[in-house]
């Protein structure tokens, strides 16, 4: 009541000092309205009638910066042009403009040269950090531990706000079965339960509590939709699926997004089902903004507008314009299209200004919201830019979140952990030393060689004897960002000195993988061996020293098919960021016991690819009938798996028993086990819970993933673990969208990975 007069008497503030205002102190007005976060929609719709069509349109402008390019440069995008528009208020955003003194010298011109002052919102791809690196995405969501990838993305956040930064291009939450595309290494992996509760952990580590604190900025779901589901993996190739894979295999994170209260989305190059997503009515207008309400905004991909002349979607740009807009595409990155053409298709009656209305308040909330009409400069502070940017309180949560997304692989004859002393060791590889492949793909705002490499970080146990020999290049020349990488495929000059290694060493360290920018956009591969001549090399070593240990540096899972059957330890090190090295020193002695599960299936060989666990059984059988071909399944290779999801060993062993089903009420199935740390040292486990809907109008996964909990035990120790399921775990979304639980049986498995040890069955009836 008392905030409803308070309200109304600011509005009538407002209003008398609207009345005696004319438009040349209408930029003081703008400003001055920011006192009150809680009436943001009175500020944007007052501000909103202030301005020109040309004003609003250039809310929905956003260009790139003058330095660094994450995408084709398009023909209209020379600097002269980009001042000449952030001068007359025709641009609302800027992407890869970074650190204080870049982003205060756009927002000067923004907020000090137009004439409303309207401050830009600065976006930039905060992937894994800004400077200071964290795991590569995937790596992240081996953990499993959501807690610990909120605190990630919260000091990621905290170093890119320090630096100017509000807006992020993260979380990517695109569910992808195809390890061939590259940005498998961004996302959360193959399923959507798991996916949609590390969206939701990232983008609450990103926006936090309080978005306009200096200490967080928006965050962004993206690609929507479809995009890793290209084609062959491919990056950026076609989309087809079904409705099912739609509606329960793709949507999820992003809803759990839009719950999540993600302030904006990116949508995707790709077309879906014969629509590019830029101009999907369906995506954008249908479901986002209309059946899930999303009062955010929306930008495009880099020039995914007139990408769709391309596609043959649209014949131009000003038709890509008036398409786009008309879909619910709410800013342009980059394709210059809004800024040239959406004004005249207005006054051509072919866009509403409706729509552009409703895009412009999408984004000035978002800006309010964010505090930058408080303060425009409130994200543009050096003195707590250079505090802040790599210190010790975000080296700390960056080592803490490597040491948890390593995945022990194999460790036959308890190889691992090393003994601390009196061990002569050879570490051989091309990326052993390396300083810079560890920080992975999309890390345009750290430097070159800021990693931790394996060498350094085994160089802290100062009693065993570490003899180096690099054994091959990788690469060949520069690994710049923006070119492909050209791989050593014929160079074994090295592997000589590597061979006299390891004849002379008690245990072998070999750190093998893909090069940082081997994965990411645009880096898709049809291979997933290790690259070059690493195959090679490792061969030639494990002929003179079968003790070996392999670490693996990559960005997707790989095909390594023969070092499982050879190799003795191998520890799935990813791309680990800043810490790496310090991270697998701890993992490989012991300090850490490595708790990391599988967020996506590795396969045996390519062509099993998409290959996932959460398939569905065909009318034939997956298992052999003695002298029958008829049944589901490849001539020349197994239908199983190299690692399944969710599979990953600790230094101690769990034993799952005493798998109870009851039923706790008409609404909760409980769900109850014992687990039991049989080893000797302490260890985590992520418990993982599987259904299995038996029978159902539209048939259902063999396993689907649907609960899981990290537990921590000490030798012997015994704890029981409960969950709960409910219609939200149990239902699934029909071929008409909607959400509907069915009666009839389920099976239900629990174990350390989607081959789950323990199973038991239960029926849901008409009453639940
Ligand atoms: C990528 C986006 C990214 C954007 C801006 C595009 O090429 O697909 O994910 O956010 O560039 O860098």
């Amino acid at each position: 009541m008392i905030r409803n007069v308070y309200k109304i008497v600011i509005l009538a503030f407002i209003f008398v000092c609207y009345q005696g205002c004319d438009k040349q102190n209408s930029k003081e007005l703008a400003l001055h309205l920011n006192d009150d976060s809680l009436f943001i929609k009175e500020k944007v719709d007052d501000l909103l009638s202030q301005m020109t069509l040309e004003e609003k349109i250039g809310q929905m402008n956003q260009y790139n910066g003058f330095w660094d390019v994450t995408g084709p440069t398009p023909d209209s995008g020379d600097a002269a042009k980009k001042y000449e528009h952030l001068k007359k208020g025709y641009v609302g955003s800027m992407l890869n403009v970074r650190g204080v003194k870049d982003v205060m010298e756009v927002q000067k011109i923004a907020v000090e040269e137009t004439r409303l002052g309207i401050p830009l919102i600065i976006g930039f791809d905060v992937i894994h950090g800004y400077k200071t690196l964290s795991p590569i995405p995937l790596a992240e969501s081996a953990s499993w531990d959501l807690e610990s990838i909120k605190k990630s993305a919260r000091v990621a956040a905290i170093e890119a706000a320090a630096a100017g930064i509000n807006w992020t291009f993260a979380p990517m939450v695109d569910i992808s079965r195809d390890a061939r595309w590259g940005r498998v290494m961004e996302g959360a992996g193959e399923d959507p339960y798991l996916g949609s509760l590390i969206a939701k952990a990232r983008i609450q580590g990103f926006q936090g509590d309080d978005l306009s604190s200096h200490e967080t900025i928006a965050a962004c779901a993206k690609h929507w939709a479809g995009y890793g589901f290209a084609e062959s993996g491919r990056d950026y190739n076609t989309v087809d699926v079904g409705t099912s894979t739609l509606n329960n295999i793709i949507f999820p994170p992003f809803k759990a997004s839009v719950e999540a209260g993600v302030r904006t989305f990116m949508n995707s190059f790709n077309e879906l089902n014969g629509i590019p997503a830029t101009g999907n009515a369906f995506l954008q207008r249908e479901i986002l903004k209309g059946k899930w309400n999303f009062d955010g905004f929306v930008v495009s991909d880099w020039g995914s507008m007139i990408e769709m002349i391309e596609h043959g979607f649209v014949k131009d740009k000003k038709q890509a314009a008036e398409i786009s807009a008309i879909a619910g595409s709410d800013m342009d990155m980059e394709s210059y299209a809004y800024v040239e053409e959406l004004a005249n298709l207005v006054r051509e009656g072919r866009v509403d200004e409706a729509l552009i209305d409703d895009a412009v308040k999408r984004i000035l909330t978002v800006k309010y919201e964010l505090g930058l009409f408080d303060d425009p400069y409130k994200y543009c502070n050096e003195t707590r830019e250079t505090e802040v940017t790599g210190s010790e309180a975000i080296q700390e949560a960056v080592l803490d979140m490597a040491r948890k997304s390593i995945v022990l692989l194999k460790n036959e004859n308890n190889l691992l952990p090393l003994s601390k002393s009196g061990q002569k060791i050879g570490l051989i590889g091309p990326l052993a030393a390396d300083k810079t492949s560890p920080l992975g793909s999309w890390r345009i705002g750290a430097d070159d060689n800021t990693a931790v490499s394996v060498l350094e970080g085994l160089q802290r146990y100062k009693n065993n004897a570490i003899t180096y020999a690099k054994g091959a290049d990788l690469t060949i020349g520069e690994t710049l960002f923006a070119i492909e990488l050209d791989i050593n495929k014929d160079d074994t000059s090295g592997f000589s000195e590597a061979i006299e290694v390891a004849k002379n060493s008690d245990v072998v360290i070999m750190v093998l993988g893909e090069h940082g920018f081997q994965s990411g956009e645009a880096r898709s591969r049809t291979n997933l061996d290790l690259p070059g001549v690493q195959q090679e090399l490792l061969e030639a070593v494990y002929n003179v020293n079968k003790n070996i240990v392999l670490v693996l540096n990559n960005g997707r899972p790989l095909t390594i098919t023969w070092a499982d059957e050879h190799i003795p330890a191998i520890v799935e090190a990813w791309q680990l960021g800043t810490q790496s090295g310090n991270a697998i020193a701890e993992v490989l002695y012991g300090d850490y016991n490595p708790s990391g599960k599988l967020p996506m299936t590795f396969p045996r060989s390519v062509g099993q690819i998409p290959i996932y666990y959460n398939y569905k059984n065909t009318g034939r059988p997956t298992i052999p009938a003695p002298k029958e071909v008829f049944w589901s399944h490849y001539i020349d290779e197994s239908n199983e798996p190299l690692y399944p999801f969710g599979y990953g060993l600790s230094y101690t062993t769990f034993l799952y028993s005493d798998l109870e089903v009851t039923k706790a009420s008409e609404e909760v199935v409980e769900v109850s086990l014992k687990l039991e740390n049989t080893g000797k040292v302490s260890g985590k486990e992520v418990v993982q819970l599987y259904i299995h809907d038996l029978f159902a109008t539209v048939t259902r996964p063999v396993k689907e993933l649907k609960g899981f909990e990290l537990v921590e035990l000490a030798p012997n120790e015994i704890k029981s673990v409960t969950f709960k399921l409910t219609k939200k775990e149990l239902g699934f979304y029909n071929n008409s969208g909607d959400f509907v639980l069915e009666p009839g049986e389920f099976k239900v498995y629990v174990g350390g990975s989607s081959k789950a040890v323990l199973e038991s069955k239960f029926t849901i009836n008409n009453n639940f």
